[in-house]
């Protein structure tokens, strides 16, 4: 072969690999222990001395075009390579985004602030205490001592050696509100409660919604009145009846269970029982340093759970507590 003809195969050889590997076995073929131009090399030895250094000289510029044309065709290959990379590990910015899970309140929370927002526009400000109570706020002060027979009607999870219970109600929170703030007194206090109850509408778990009004001159009309405003804005109507119901608790005289009228999805009215309520008793104001001679005050406690039944239309409270996504992210 004329190293014109080398040239010329290294030229198409070379002009047509790929592959790193495809070029490595080129490269052999032109510069390799056999390849073309190293015979060349070798064949130089047996020329006459005369001829010698121009044949070399010919040879050595022809292995330096072969030399660029490898270093051409590696970076030709690489440079496909780099590209055929980034094409199949595009990021294709059109595609929409993976979402990331967005919470929500749970329906209770959410009946409870739009609860809390309702009253403070009748001038109620939100109080709060705890839910491990003792005996004396949950059942003592409220005129419920020992050995009183409504202490049944409250079924206790009381902590183990000691006084303390899980709270029954938000009522104690009047108790100790009372013995804090001097009236007038205006609070809402929703909040946990604990009972060992357990079926559909009775939850070991609920809430409630504690109400206590005390200034001068307070009486069950102010009650009905800011229970009726109260339903008509939380329910968005302007025609919410309710009722109260002859009913006993020891922390009010006289006491009532409150109704309000609902319209079933069948459009039958019915009565529904809300909660229990009544004018403070004198000796509760006691308990709280609160003079009854010249205070008086209307009390109420609501499921809150029950509101949140009604006007999201669930009709299972066990629901609430069972933690199903499905069912709560209808909510959010
Ligand atoms: C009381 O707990 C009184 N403290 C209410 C009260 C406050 C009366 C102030 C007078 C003055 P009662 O046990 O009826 O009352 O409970 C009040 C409301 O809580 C009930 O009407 C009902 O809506 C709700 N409730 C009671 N038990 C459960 C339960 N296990 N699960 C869900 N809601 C319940």
């Amino acid at each position: 072969m004329t190293l014109h003809e080398i040239l010329a195969d290294a030229n198409t050889t070379l002009g047509a690999v790929t592959s790193l590997p495809e070029l490595e076995q080129a490269k052999a073929k032109f510069l390799g222990k056999t390849g073309s131009l190293t015979e060349q090399l070798k064949a130089l030895g047996k020329l006459p001395p005369e001829e010698k250094k121009e044949a070399g000289a010919a040879i050595n510029a022809v292995k330096g075009q072969v030399e660029a044309l490898i270093n051409a065709a590696k970076a030709r290959i690489l440079d496909a390579e780099l590209n055929a990379k980034l094409a199949a590990e595009a990021i294709d910015v059109t595609l929409p985004g993976r979402s990331i899970g967005l919470g929500g309140l749970h329906p209770v929370s959410r009946a409870q602030e739009r609860i809390e927002a309702l009253f403070a526009t009748m001038g109620f400000s939100v109080a709060d205490g705890p839910e491990i109570e003792n005996d004396y706020f949950n059942f003592t002060a409220l005129n419920t001592p020992e050995n009183h027979p409504a202490r049944s009607m409250h079924d206790t999870f009381y902590v183990e050696g000691s006084k303390n219970l899980l709270r029954t109600h938000t009522s104690p929170v009047q108790i100790r509100y009372m013995q804090s703030h001097k009236p007038p007194i205006r609070i809402i206090c929703p909040g946990r409660v604990y009972r060992c109850d357990h079926d559909a509408t009775h939850s070991p778990m609920f809430h409630q919604l504690e109400g206590l009004w005390v200034e001068e001159g307070i009486s069950l009309a102010d009650l009905k009145g800011t229970l009726t405003q109260f339903l008509n804005a939380y329910f968005e109507r302007d025609d919410m009846h309710i009722r109260f119901r002859p009913s006993y608790f020891p922390f009010v005289e006289p006491g009532v269970e409150v109704d309000m009228e609902w319209e079933n999805k069948g459009g039958k009215i019915k009565w529904l029982e809300i909660g229990g309520a009544g004018v403070v008793h004198p000796q509760v104001l006691r308990n709280g340093g609160i003079d009854p001679e010249k205070y008086s005050g209307f009390a109420f406690g609501m499921g809150l759970d029950r509101l949140a039944m009604l006007k999201y239309g669930v009709n299972d409270l066990r629901l609430f507590f069972e933690n199903d996504l499905k069912f709560l992210s209808q909510f959010r």
